[in-house]
């Protein structure tokens, strides 16, 4: 089989040499073109990646990305990945958004969340692979989650399509700081970061109505920093329905997630950010308060991988009609 020759626009920054090592080794294609933003000098290559992958990393040019590459991966600022997008598959290319740009189909959302993107006459699939793989096939523009909604919307989904909740669901999520990308913030120095934990977008936080538009529901959701470099864990309480115990609570992840080989379904045994770091795993585990009917639920996942690049990859095996854990596992 001839290998798919992939393009990753990023290519400098976290997530996109976080694709392009798990791209090095898939089997079915070749990474020939990354690119970043051209601000340095001349070519540049990926130090921690050498042996890996020894390409060199140019300047965007929508151009090379179209005549070189049959799918790219933007691991763009929203603002650039709003204009590369489009063109790219108004040629032809296949495009998998890492980017929040293309998430939010409701327009005026899209308009307050990211004004920078156009309105589109082509689908958008929402790639949060376990609830989307018949709309991935084929797909021409997916939009991959982030990495706050994916913890979140794995562990939730399930039991929203099921109608177990009753009431309000609150998410309250941790992430590591490679979470922000590469370039320093006040907010992201080592100085400010290290030793610290911070809330932030409190109620207003555009991870938020990406959540709620999968959940079909409002949700309180509060993102942190922690002083770490990766890693996301998400803790959402909910109360459930009367009707409903700990079997079916059990059932229902376990039928959800019976042919998801990156969701491990852990149960009371609770996950931990170090179980999936450098993995395209998502732990999910709970605790249920028969009682009180609370419902508290703890995943997590690396920011990097199932939150980003992993799972990006994860969406072009399937859209390519691929074994979906080639190049993860
Ligand atoms: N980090 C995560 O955990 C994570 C998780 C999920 C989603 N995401 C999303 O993925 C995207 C990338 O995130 P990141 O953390 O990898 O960011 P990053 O580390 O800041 O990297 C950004 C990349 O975009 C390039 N770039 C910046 N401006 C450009 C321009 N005008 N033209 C062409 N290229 C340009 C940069 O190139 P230079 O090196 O030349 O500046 C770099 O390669 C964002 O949309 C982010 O929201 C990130």
């Amino acid at each position: 089989m001839a290998l798919v020759s992939i393009g990753v626009a990023g290519a400098s920054g976290y997530a996109g040499q976080e694709l392009i090592r798990l791209a090095a080794r898939h089997p079915f294609i070749r990474v020939t073109t990354a690119m970043a933003s051209g601000s340095t000098d001349g070519a540049r290559t990926l130090p921690a990646l050498t042996g890996v992958w020894d390409g060199q990393i140019t300047p965007l040019s929508l151009d090379q990305l179209a005549a070189e590459t049959q799918a790219v991966f933007m691991t763009l600022p929203d603002s650039v990945a709003a204009e590369v997008g489009p063109a790219l598959v108004a040629r032809g290319v296949r495009v998998f958004d890492i980017g929040g740009t293309f998430r939010l189909h409701d327009r005026t959302l899209r308009h307050q969340w990211y004004p920078t993107t156009p309105d589109l006459e082509i689908p958008v699939v929402y790639g949060l692979t376990e609830h989307y793989r018949r709309e991935l096939v084929e797909a021409r523009l997916v939009a991959c989650p982030g990495c706050y909604p994916t913890a979140a919307l794995l562990a939730l989904r399930p039991l929203i399509d099921a109608n177990l909740i009753d009431g309000d669901v609150i998410i309250d999520a941790k992430s590591g700081i490679s979470g922000a990308g590469k370039k320093p913030s006040e907010r992201t120095h080592f100085s400010e970061c290290h030793g610290n934990v911070a809330a932030y977008g409190v109620l207003g936080h555009r991870h938020g109505a990406e959540i709620e538009q999968e959940l079909r529901q409002t949700v309180t959701f509060t993102p942190h920093l922690v002083p770490l470099d990766r890693g996301l864990l998400a803790t959402s309480y909910v109360r459930v329905r009367p009707d409903v115990d700990d079997t079916a609570i059990a059932a229902t992840f376990a039928s959800a997630y019976a042919s998801s080989p990156f969701v491990r379904v852990r149960g009371d045994a609770l996950p931990e950010i170090k179980h999936v770091v450098h993995t395209n795993f998502c732990d999910i585990g709970w605790k249920y308060d028969d009682a009180s009917r609370r419902l508290v639920l703890v995943s997590c996942l690396d920011n990097l991988v199932k939150g980003a690049a992993g799972q990006a990859l994860q969406n072009l095996n399937v859209a390519f009609g691929w074994d979906e854990t080639a190049g993860l596992s």
